[in-house]
């Protein structure tokens, strides 16, 4: 590692012009003059690409994710075919939680289901630390990918203590993450403890994929927009910030998600992100308004509106390129991940729109 004259550390030997370090995708996330603003889509790598569903058809989720092979021929899928400006790990935020020994599986068209949930500190203990030797299959997958995508970067992802929590203390998807918040109000020491061993393990997660190299990361907390500010800063920012300030030397963005989180943008930036993840509800000015200047901005776009006629398609993504001005740096994203139904072509067109419509030519800066 060495220090550069921003006073950012740069990672040996990716920083050289072209490599991915020097990409529209991190100089945005650094705030830093970019040729176009960057696009990828959240969930780029899944259910709407049919060579994706030729893969998945005969093995399931988490054993796809623990393939290497499988795993680098599943990111490099949409960066062939969309032409995006990073690829984003295949993986799911529950593998380092099954590697720590809680028994799930992801079961299709449901999600994230536990066979034991987790309700007692005698539970919480079942969840155990992890090295990269209970995750070798992440830290190979890293590897080939980083050859094989050359200049374009590879975001490495992990799940954030609340989201996770809510899958383990539920047992599976929640509309009201009621027992999570019963668990959350009605025994707090319980529930700081459960969170803690959580980051741990999510901490650890990001160590391997930055270690392996990838060149940013994106910590998923879906599901924080069911709190209240007051309760997100009690129950929740100190865990995802432990995540966030426990990579701040490590050298690669640290972008911070969730969905309905118009109210947390502020806190969920504070908690230690470069980059916060908005999603369509707030415009990228109004947005920009609450995280401050300090930091990059990544979205908008309302994965339904890819569902409609063209013309809307465009006139969406040239209402966000305009707001997303107003930051000091803007990665070109949905509002959540997308839809297993919609046209991949929307998707390529919409790469090429995003670019074409944002180029600057280099005596503008
Ligand atoms: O973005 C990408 O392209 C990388 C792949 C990725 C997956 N899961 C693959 C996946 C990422 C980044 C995730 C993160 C994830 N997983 C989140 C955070 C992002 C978000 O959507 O808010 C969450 C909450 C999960 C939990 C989870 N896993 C859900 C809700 C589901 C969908 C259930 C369903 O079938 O509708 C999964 C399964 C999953 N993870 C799939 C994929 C491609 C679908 C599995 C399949 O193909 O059958």
């Amino acid at each position: 590692m060495t220090t550069d004259t921003t006073g950012t550390v740069a990672r040996d030997g990716d920083s050289r012009p072209g490599g991915p370090a020097d990409s529209p995708f991190i100089r945005a996330c650094r705030r830093r003059p970019v040729p176009h603003t960057p696009v990828w889509f959240m969930r780029q790598a899944g259910r709407s690409l049919p060579e994706y569903r030729g893969i998945r058809a005969s093995v399931p989720m988490l054993e796809s994710c623990r393939r290497p092979e499988l795993v680098t021929e599943i990111t490099l899928q949409p960066v062939r075919r969309h032409g995006v400006d990073a690829a984003i790990l295949f993986s799911d935020i529950v593998v380092p939680v099954a590697a720590a020994g809680i028994d799930l599986d992801i079961v299709p068209g449901t999600g994230p289901v536990v066979a034991e949930p987790i309700r007692t500190a005698a539970d919480v203990e079942r969840i155990r630390p992890i090295t990269r030797d209970d995750v070798p299959y992440v830290d190979e997958a890293v590897r080939q990918l980083v050859v094989e995508l050359g200049d374009t970067p590879l975001i490495g992802f992990a799940g954030a203590p609340f989201t996770l929590a809510s899958y383990l203390v539920e047992g599976g998807p929640s509309r009201t993450h009621a027992k999570t918040k019963a668990l959350m109000y009605g025994d707090p020491e319980l529930w700081h403890a459960l969170c803690a061993r959580l980051a741990e393990v999510t901490l650890a997660f990001l160590r391997v994929q930055i270690e392996a190299g990838v060149s940013a990361v994106q910590l998923f907390d879906s599901w924080a927009g069911a709190l209240s500010e007051a309760d997100y800063r009690r129950f929740v920012l100190p865990h995802s910030t432990a995540v966030l300030s426990g990579l701040a030397g490590a050298g690669v963005p640290r972008i911070h998600f969730g969905v309905g989180t118009a109210e947390l943008l502020g806190a969920m930036g504070e908690a230690g992100a470069d980059v916060v993840g908005v999603d369509w509800r707030t415009p990228l000015d109004v947005a920009t308004g609450r995280i401050g200047p300090d930091k990059a901005v990544q979205g908008n776009l309302d994965p339904c509106v890819l569902l409609a006629p063209w013309p809307v398609v465009e006139a969406e993504v040239r209402r966000i390129l305009e707001q997303g001005r107003a930051a000091p740096g803007h990665v070109f994203n949905l509002g959540h991940g997308v839809l297993p139904e919609t046209d991949p072509e929307v998707l390529t067109r919409v790469v090429a729109l995003v670019h074409e419509l944002s180029s600057r030519r280099a005596d503008q800066g």
